[in-house]
């Protein structure tokens, strides 16, 4: 079933593919996503900027919004393609000095999910500052569509011969699969929540429900000055209490105990 109103951003880079965009656009498109072009400034040089903006039905951003104009829709996914050494580089490092990049520095942290298409000569790819870009992006959650399974280098002075080939598809098919992973996983905890208040889903540090006590995280108290402000708690179903609580509780009740005792004693 295709479903409707899920807003694709394609952020473009200036790199041969790039002139083709077009294709990702409709094959979204198709699919029911509204799709918004975001485009490096070196990108601009490779797109038909009317033609692109007749398709989508919005404007191709290369730079923040002034005053007063609309803003972009957020994006439930993310296509970079094509990704360029430079631009996967600067993101890996926190730079931030295009629109584009700004998104991206932004979302990385949001968890939407964010695909990479790169391409990318060989000369460039074995180069260790791209490698760790690479490895750091992905540590971070980031899908880069790179090696077995995605794109591979090309020989240097051979990309032009590749733009037909480029597979839009792939990353087309990544976005979609983790989208719909990601709803899963939302209507999944959805769930778990309505019947167990309070209790996290299943696969937390110590299982789900049902029943007791079931995750173990730090909570600020709301006194500031209180020691328990930082306590480790446990979340019972319907309230929360800190060890150190629950240790109090049981000792005055045990002290309690032992007072009775004395008193009833002649
Ligand atoms: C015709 C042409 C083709 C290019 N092809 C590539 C490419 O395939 N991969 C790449 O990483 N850079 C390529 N570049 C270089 C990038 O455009 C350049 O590094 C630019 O600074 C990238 O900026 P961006 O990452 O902000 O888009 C190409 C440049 C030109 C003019």
């Amino acid at each position: 079933m295709i479903q409707l109103d899920r807003v694709l951003t394609v952020i473009v880079c200036g790199a041969g593919p790039a002139s083709e965009v077009g294709q990702l656009a409709k094959l979204a498109q198709e699919h029911g996503w509204t799709v918004q072009v975001v485009a490096t400034p070196a990108a601009l040089d490779f797109l038909d900027i009317p033609a692109i903006e007749a398709l989508t039905g919005s404007p191709v951003r290369s730079q923040y919004r002034k005053a007063g104009e609309p803003r972009s829709r957020s994006a439930d996914a993310i296509i970079v393609a094509p990704a360029t050494y430079n631009t996967i580089n600067k993101w890996a490092q926190g730079i931030s000095d295009t629109y584009a990049l700004g998104i991206l520095a932004e979302t990385t942290a949001l968890g939407v999910p964010i695909v990479v298409l790169p391409f990318i000569n060989s000369a460039l790819a074995a180069r260790p500052p791209f490698r760790r870009s690479v490895e750091d992006l992905r540590g971070e959650g980031i899908h880069i569509l790179l090696g077995p399974g995605g794109i591979e280098p090309h020989e240097p002075h051979t990309g032009s011969e590749l733009i037909a080939s480029y597979p839009w598809q792939s990353a087309f098919a990544e976005a979609e699969r983790l989208v719909a992973e990601l709803r899963r996983t939302r209507s999944r905890r959805r769930r778990t929540r309505r019947r167990w208040p309070g209790v996290s889903a299943p696969g937390s540090a110590l299982g789900g429900p049902p029943g007791g006590a079931r995750r173990a995280t730090h909570r600020r108290h709301a006194d500031p000055g209180s020691p328990f402000r930082t306590g480790l708690v446990y979340r019972l179903p319907s309230s929360s209490l800190s060890i150190v609580q629950l240790a109090a509780t049981a000792s005055r009740a045990a002290l309690g105990a032992v007072a009775r005792d004395r008193l009833r004693r002649p």
